[in-house]
């Protein structure tokens, strides 16, 4: 069975370079005839396999493609695959630091590389979660558990307009109300507003509320804006409240040292969220939450009963420090390609990452009608289409249209994001498989598609 998965496991990649950016997800019907009732008998593992591979993968973004640079790519590193199945297969607890402590501790090793390429100190502690949603969720609790105990109703957290919508979500799950979220408003390039944060916050002291934390982005899904993290932490260490930075996209970049000016204040903040299934090109389903002072984080996720292990107080233990016990043995994802490759390796990829994404940039700012919204901050940028005369109505459809067109090429998937009413294109290179062909790629497409919606529109090139 392993050899039969593999072959065509191997297979799909080999053909990654020259399949179409999308597959037709246009499908409801095809979901309707899937839905069965539960099997009584089994299926010979052949005829699993064919449709799954041949027709159901298909049928979706083609996330793991070199032309995929839509939302936040991330490409899913092959060696990276093999440590979760071998994770899965070998199937040992990792909840608790008695039941496999080796195996947790190269976790732990894991959690510490990635405090310091965070340029958090030694007491630093972390977790791995599903994805950033969770990272941040986590962030929220301990931060909320520490400022607010067990009153948790006037404790006020701030964050901006263009944060992602799993800040407010996971305030809400965390008890955090939506009258006590406050969001601040951005400036033109999209970073919170911070004379408006310190504003909301002192009102808020003036109202008898508790202001406890701030979320801010390092790197936001709109157009990768990077918040000012040194005047936020300022103004959080002023008023005492909890920096925490949802750097999901972005925070990996700090990994690169001539990068960490991109990023500065990050490593002053209280806790960082960041995505290792985008950042380090891992597949979907590892996040990551690191926390300058661990105990915090150990206060809020702590808990024992009689039938597991006694504590020990010298190692991690995943279960004093997450909100999971049973849970996937994520650490072999990451250590795995990191002892392979090298960290050096990573490092690389991302620095031509952002080197892509300022080639894109620039290409496309000497592109007839591409107006550049947002130049990268870290590998994103933002642009939408134009000609004189036109109003923001028709060049917010042209762009919808500009991108669908892009598309229609199927060498390259692009998305867009709306920012004050505006539509506008993205491009962010992300994925570890896009090297400078298929952003050229993009660059072709992207102007070939303005040409032609501009000609349409009666436009002299
Ligand atoms: C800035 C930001 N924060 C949070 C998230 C949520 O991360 P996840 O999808 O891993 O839960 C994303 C996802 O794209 C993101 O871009």
């Amino acid at each position: 069975m392993g050899a039969d998965v593999l072959r065509r496991v191997v297979e799909h990649l080999s053909g990654l370079d020259n399949a179409p950016a999308s597959g037709n997800v246009d499908v409801a019907d095809l979901c309707r005839r899937l839905a069965e009732p539960p099997p009584d008998t089994g299926t010979p593992l052949d005829q699993l396999l064919d449709p799954l591979f041949n027709e159901w993968v298909g049928h979706s973004f083609t996330t793991t493609g070199p032309g995929y640079m839509a939302y936040v790519p991330g490409g899913g590193l092959y060696p990276s695959g093999l440590a979760e199945f071998i994770a899965a297969t070998t199937n040992r607890f990792t909840g608790v630091w008695q039941a496999a402590p080796a195996l947790v501790q190269l976790e732990a090793n894991v959690l510490s590389w990635l405090a310091e390429w965070m340029g958090y100190p030694t007491s630093a502690r972390g977790l791995l979660t599903s994805g950033g949603s969770m990272a941040n969720f986590s962030a929220i609790v301990t931060a909320r558990e520490h400022h607010l105990g067990e009153r948790l109703r006037d404790g006020v957290l701030y964050t901006s307009t263009h944060a992602h919508h799993c800040v407010a979500k996971s305030a809400r799950l965390a008890g955090i109300l939506g009258d006590r979220v406050r969001v601040i408003g951005v400036d033109e390039h999209c970073r919170m507003d911070v004379s408006e944060l310190a504003d909301a916050i002192a009102d808020d002291f003036d109202e008898g509320l508790r202001p406890f934390m701030v979320v801010s982005s390092a790197g936001t899904t709109n157009t990768g804006a990077v918040d000012p993290l040194e005047a936020i932490g300022d103004l959080c260490e002023a008023r005492g409240l909890w920096h925490h930075v949802d750097g999901a996209y972005g925070a990996c970049f700090h990994m690169v040292p001539e990068l960490r000016p991109l990023l500065a204040g990050l490593p002053r903040t209280d806790s960082v969220a960041l995505d290792p299934h985008k950042g380090m090109f891992l597949p979907y389903g590892t996040g990551a939450l690191i926390v300058r002072d661990g105990e915090l984080l150990r206060a809020a996720h702590a808990g024992h009963a009689d039938y597991l292990p006694d504590l020990n107080a010298e190692f991690y233990d995943p279960s004093q420090y997450t909100p999971e016990l049973s849970r996937p043995y994520r650490g072999l994802g990451l250590w795995l390609p990191l002892k392979l490759y090298g960290a050096a390796k990573f490092r690389a990829a991302l620095a031509e990452k952002r080197e892509l994404a300022l080639f894109a940039a620039e290409a496309l700012s000497r592109v007839s009608g591409i107006v550049l919204d947002a130049p990268p901050q870290l590998s994103l940028l933002a642009f939408h289409l134009t000609w004189p005369g036109a109003s923001t109505m028709e060049e917010n459809e042209a762009t919808d249209a500009l991108l669908a067109r892009v598309l229609q090429r199927q060498r390259v998937m692009l998305t867009g994001c709306q920012v004050d009413g505006r539509h506008l294109a993205r491009i962010c290179v992300l994925s570890f498989r896009t090297r400078r062909r298929h952003v050229q790629n993009a660059v072709d497409d992207v102007a070939a598609a303005a040409a032609a919606l501009r000609a349409e529109r009666g436009v002299v090139a």
